[in-house]
């Protein structure tokens, strides 16, 4: 197959392939098996890796995702992404449509009505056919380009069939649904990873991931309801821009209403609050729009929001129940959080069992009490609150709830001691190794981003501290693979082995986390307040858990009031320690360090020879910035100080660069400041290398960097 041919070739493949899509995902009648598709796909990508110069950043093998990026860059949008007034009642409502027929002079007026998605908003702009860029509403006039993440989502066309406007910016909403959500935080729990609080803030934090391959694993969703730009075609209404949007295979918002009353635009609102729960996703509002182009034309604008636009904000859905009991939670922290048990009630779209009372000041502040009857609804339509009480039918003898009480003054788990600090609202068990406080402990030691230790989930973690297999975290590398594979992870009367399999992974992934470096090590003890960055940078002034536990650094710093500045003190202003790392952190640091579990965590990592070290260990910086200034000190940090933005084609890949870089003593940032010392620019620099130019930061090449390291 020659050149031509193989061009030919590949674009009939995707242009198959992305047919398949579109049957697949926006119409719901596939043609062809998985199979059948599957062999399409390595067709295409047989040719691709032959022909690397023909692939098209529109293939449909990209939806996977491609190479991690440093950060995002902005674009402008062409027309701003305004925002739209809300409504709060049916009363309001009415005046917006009076508004309408006041100035548009006359009493009949078309409009549609659909559902407002709970999502992110995105542009997403076609030129000739073929997905061009796509951008987050940001501040209105500019956002991010998340074009890399937005293809990766299997509902969006990457090219359009044939007759698509020459330029058509489409706006909609991306969006996680109900069941990929609940999906997701299952497999992340199981993983050891935080849950997203709901499926809002993580479509939002899907779409901020730098890693497209990782959001290609994300459960995304996107539904189109607005043009932005449009070029070579006339639209006149609403209608005629959703049935543009149906012969482009772009997913249209659903349902929709047309009326032209307000008493029409009433019943849709209240139709579409019964169907919004069975909706896939989130809604939180209808949206009313002007259905004529010249009406929304006449009608204008706002600084913030079209005139011609307005979204019903449904109140959330609220109904009665009884709570039956408090029962009370204890955290990885060792706080008890007060739990409502309650007579099971469905409330949008779900059932409802149980809610948090947070805290003994909530209770009080509600006057909650156990047999009251409460009113429940979704905070953000997901987690289920009590909103409050109906004192009208609260049971004779209710008393006042007392968490202190209830428990005895003792912790529900270990029966040790409970204690509120000055200050706080929470009630906190004070035995260091209580083993609630240890499975949840487990989690965070074995996350990704700490020791990331494989196959110990949630239920792993409770039973290896039920079954007293684990005490300590430590205890994890002590475990046997053969006695580990029978863990009982069921019950006595029905028993469901660990298996020798997921055990395996257990030992061999802690066998491995044993030399993982300190800044890791120090995040995963879940010390509060000492984060990843602040493990990171307690890893740079020590070299290890002795030295970091009896730090005369951070002894210094626990002295320090707020207002304060370190730079200001003759011994500490030479480490130039970070802001996550101030005297908040160093006391909690060395309050564990003084604690029998601290001492004992010592003791038991000596015992396993397992010595944590730290990989980033500079702890003079000063010093380090001299030498590197003057060439002295046999240069074992020669870009010490040094803030370093890599863009571009290099000659290796860019993690290895950055990682030469940061050994060398250098920092790596994600975008070029006026604190960035140097742009180290490779083929194809971009919008990074006109932002450097323009701040006057120094540009070098590969061989620039190889001078400055000497
Ligand atoms: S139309 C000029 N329709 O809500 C704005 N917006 O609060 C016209 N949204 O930023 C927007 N569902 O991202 C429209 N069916 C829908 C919507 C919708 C959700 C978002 C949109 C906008 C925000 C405004």
């Amino acid at each position: 197959m020659n050149a031509e041919e193989a061009r030919l070739e590949m674009s009939r493949l995707a242009a198959e392939l992305e047919k398949h899509n579109r049957l697949y995902y926006t119409d719901a009648t596939p043609e062809v098996s998985d199979k059948d598709y599957d062999q399409l796909f390595r067709d295409l990508e047989l040719l691709e890796d032959v022909h690397p110069d023909l692939a098209s950043p529109n293939s449909p093998t990209k939806r996977v995702g491609g190479e991690p990026i440093d950060g995002f860059e902005q674009r402008a949008h062409v027309i701003p992404m305004l925002s739209i007034d809300d409504v709060f009642s049916e009363e309001e409502m009415g005046d917006f449509f009076a508004r309408l027929q006041k100035n548009l002079g006359r009493d009949t007026i078309d409009v549609t009505i659909e559902p407002k998605i709970d999502g992110v908003a995105v542009s997403i702009v076609y030129r000739n056919g073929e997905l061009e860029y796509a951008v987050t509403r940001g501040d209105g006039s500019r956002g991010d380009d998340i074009t890399e993440n937005v293809r990766t989502i299997g509902r969006v066309p990457l090219r359009l069939p044939e007759g698509a406007p020459p330029v058509f910016e489409v706006r909609g909403e991306i969006f996680m649904p109900n069941e990929g959500f609940a999906e997701m935080n299952r497999e992340r729990d199981e993983q050891g990873l935080q849950a997203f609080v709901n499926p809002r803030n993580a479509a939002a934090g899907a779409l901020k991931l730098l890693d497209s391959r990782e959001v290609a694993k994300r459960p995304l969703d996107f539904l189109a309801h607005g043009i932005g730009q449009i070029e070579g075609i006339e639209l006149a209404s609403v209608k005629e821009f959703h049935a543009l949007l149906k012969e482009m295979g772009l997913p249209a918002n659903e349902p929709i209403w047309e009326k032209d009353s307000l008493e029409g635009v009433v019943d849709a609102v209240r139709e579409l609050d019964v169907l919004r729960h069975s909706l896939a996703y989130g809604t939180d509002g209808a949206v009313v729009k002007v259905n004529l182009f010249e009406d929304q034309q006449q009608l204008g604008f706002t600084s913030r929001a079209p005139k011609w636009a307005s979204a019903f904000k449904y109140p959330p859905e609220q109904k009665e129940t009884v709570l039956r009991e408090i029962t009370v939670q204890v955290g990885r922290t060792g706080t008890l959080t007060p739990v409502a048990e309650l007579d099971p009630v469905f409330v949008s779209g779900t059932t409802v069992r149980r809610a948090t009372l947070h805290n003994q000041d909530e209770i009080d502040r509600k006057d909650i009490r156990i047999g009251d009857t409460v009113l429940i609804e979704k905070a953000g339509e997901i987690i289920p609150a009590v909103v409050r009480v109906l004192p009208e039918k609260r049971p004779l003898n209710a008393e006042p709830y007392k968490l202190y009480d209830e428990v005895g003054g003792k912790c529900p788990v270990c029966d040790s001691g409970i204690e509120r600090a000055e200050g706080f609202v929470a009630w906190k068990c004070v035995n260091f190794v209580c083993p609630a406080k240890a499975a949840n402990q487990i989690k965070l030691f074995v996350s990704r981003k700490a020791l990331d230790i494989d196959g110990v989930g949630t239920i792993v973690a409770e039973k290896l501290v039920e079954r007293g297999v684990v005490e300590t975290v430590l205890d994890l590398f002590a475990l046997e693979e053969e006695s580990l594979g029978i863990l009982n992870l069921g019950t006595i009367e029905s028993p469901r082995m660990l298996g020798p399999k997921n055990a395996a992974k257990i030992v061999s992934t802690a066998k491995r986390a044993e030399t993982a470096p300190l800044s890791r090590w120090i995040y995963a003890l879940g010390i509060p307040q000492v984060g990843e960055s602040a493990g990171r940078e307690l890893a740079r002034l020590h070299r290890d858990f002795k030295e970091t536990f009896s730090s005369p650094i951070l002894k210094d710093l626990r002295t320090f009031k707020t207002g304060q500045r370190k730079e200001d003190h003759e011994e500490l202003a030479k480490y130039q320690i970070a802001s996550e790392v101030g005297p908040t952190v160093a006391g909690s640091i060395l309050d564990y360090a003084a604690s029998e579990a601290g001492q004992a965590f010592l003791k038991r990592l000596e015992e396993l020879e397992i010595n944590p070290q730290s990989d980033n260990y500079m702890p003079d910086m000063a010093a380090l910035m001299e030498q590197a200034a003057d060439g002295s000190g046999g240069g074992e940090f020669p870009l010490a100080g040094k803030t370093f933005v890599v863009t571009g084609t290099l000659s290796q890949p860019r993690n290895d660069i950055k990682a030469r870089i940061q050994d060398l003593g250098g920092k790596v940032a994600g975008s070029v400041s006026k604190n960035t010392d140097y742009l180290l620019a490779g083929e194809g620099g971009g919008s990074k290398l006109t932002k450097a130019e323009s701040l006057g930061v120094a540009v070098i090449d590969e061989a620039g960097l190889e001078d400055l390291i000497g």
